[in-house]
């Protein structure tokens, strides 16, 4: 046991009590220290520097509204669909409880969204930062499963059809793929087993798992140091430091920071609660017209699509078709024959290059198109766990890389936005065509990392963070 901190009998009353506390729960004070008080960050933030906090805050609305929706909502197929709408017309602020959880989800995706685009123009990804990313992308899958199953809990239309062409999409897997649908159903179709399950994975399988890994972030986080939109270390050995050895270029988080995200927490409670007051289900995008019908499991509705957040994903599986594969096969013996060419490889390596390109085309054309499609949306969320090493720029910040990159951080953007829009879509002649084209560009994106991030004048980076105080 640690020695007892003694404390002058004049101290005040306050000083005592924190004493006391002190010399009971050391742990608590160290780390109050080590993530607040003594947590230096860098002083160039900027806003999207918000999002992180304001993810943590969506979490902590998520958990609180889902404690009391969970107090009223009957997690049964015959009463679920009712039990909303009597939280929504009879429970006392029920209304508003269940809007700021729906609401939330949407805000959850905006904000994350916001928050990995951030790490992406920044380089936050890089060395010595791949772990906190790493536990950022397990967090945004947590959170997809988290937003799946809990679209299911209303049991509306949309709830039951959505679920059923999602989980009907792993039947696709080769061999194990009808056993996997039927353990995640618990059926032969979505119904009662399906709603139990997803209700026991959302309300605290999903949330316990979410919770360790954003512990884990932020703790990876701290142990390493936040980048900056300069992606200057102010922590490195050689970084300049004070005589207490904190580094010049950072302020401690709290006071600084924490009154700097009160800020970004007041602006984002005003536009959070004019969507809540005003257009609590944005026009279709957050709550779907269709999920106000009960779930009728003999009538499928004439257009299925998932909320907006899944959407990109979505246009990409759709846009796998067998002619799609096709051009993907081409793609594959195209990148393997100029690999080939190109490399400096031995004859044994290049023979082995040349036969797994081969296993590739026979196995692509031998299973069905829409595995592939499976494949291919599963993998446009799993590519983002590799960036750290695809990204091969002398530099961190877009600040400092050449200007054509922006522009090709401008296209991703773009994309992504059509392919989100096309997934809430029907198909049609031209939409399909676009997400095919959306779907290369994606990839392209990401695959071609390696070569596109070293080319171009890149600019030179300064010792020191950019910061005029203001
Ligand atoms: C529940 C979801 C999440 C929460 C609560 C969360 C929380 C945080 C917080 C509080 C920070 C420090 C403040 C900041 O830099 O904004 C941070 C930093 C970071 N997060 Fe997240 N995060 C979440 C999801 C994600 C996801 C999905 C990714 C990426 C796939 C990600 C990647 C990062 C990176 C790279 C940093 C370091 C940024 C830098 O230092 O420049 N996070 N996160």
């Amino acid at each position: 046991m640690a020695e007892f901190k003694e404390i002058s009998p004049n101290a005040t009353a306050g000083e005592k009590l924190g004493n006391w506390f002190d010399n009971r729960f050391p742990t608590a004070g160290a780390a109050y220290r080590d993530h607040l008080s003594e947590y230096y960050a860098p002083k160039n933030f900027n806003f999207w520097y918000f999002f992180g906090a304001l993810a943590l805050l969506v979490l902590v609305i998520q958990i609180v509204t889902g404690i009391f929706l969970v107090m009223h909502y009957k997690p049964d197929a015959a009463l679920a669909f009712a039990s909303v709408e009597y939280i929504m017309r009879d429970v006392p602020w029920g209304w508003l409880v269940r809007y700021m959880h729906s609401t939330g989800a949407s805000a959850f995706f905006v904000v994350v969204y916001l928050h990995m685009y951030r790490g992406l123009i920044y380089g936050s990804y890089r060395k010595p930062r791949e772990l906190v990313w790493i536990f950022g992308c397990a967090i945004f899958l947590a959170l997809m499963a988290e937003a799946f199953m809990g679209y299911l809990l209303p049991w509306g239309q949309m709830s039951y059809w959505g679920a059923q062409v999602i989980v009907n999409l792993f039947a696709a897997i080769p061999f194990i793929g009808p056993d996997l649908a039927l353990l995640i159903r618990g059926d032969y179709v979505v119904s009662d087993a399906t709603l139990n399950r997803f209700f026991s994975f959302h309300v605290i399988a999903v949330p316990l798992v979410l919770l360790g890994l954003v512990a884990a972030h932020i703790l990876a986080l701290h142990d390493v140091g936040s980048n900056n939109p300069d992606g200057v270390e102010i922590k490195g050995p050689n970084s300049p430091k004070d005589e207490h050895g904190h580094p010049l270029d950072g302020i401690p988080f709290h006071p600084y920071y924490s009154v700097h995200d009160l800020f970004g927490v007041a602006v984002f409670l005003m536009v959070f609660s004019a969507i809540i007051f005003f257009a609590p289900e944005f026009g279709g995008y957050f709550l779907e017209y269709n999920n106000f019908i009960p779930a009728d499991p003999l009538k499928t509705p004439a257009h299925i699509a998932p909320v907006w957040y899944f959407t990109p994903y979505y246009s990409m599986l759709r846009a796998i078709t067998s002619e799609m594969m096709y051009a993907l096969i081409a793609c594959v013996v195209v990148a393997a024959g100029f690999g080939l060419l190109k490399s400096r490889l031995g004859a044994i390596t290049k023979a082995v290059v040349a036969v797994a390109a081969a296993v590739a085309v026979v196995l692509m054309l031998s299973i069905d198109a829409k595995f592939w499609g499976v494949v291919v949306m599963g993998g446009a969320v799993i590519i983002l766990f590799f960036l750290p090493w695809l990204d091969n720029s002398p530099v961190k910040s877009i600040r400092y890389r050449p200007g054509w990159h922006k522009a090709v951080y401008g296209v991703f953007v773009v994309n992504f936005v059509m392919l989100a829009y096309l997934g809430v879509q029907p198909v049609t002649e031209i939409g399909g065509r676009l997400s095919q084209v959306g779907t290369l560009i994606y990839f392209g994106f990401f695959l071609l990392m390696p070569w596109w991030s070293r080319l171009g004048a890149f600019k030179p980076v300064p010792d020191r963070i950019t910061f005029a105080a203001h």
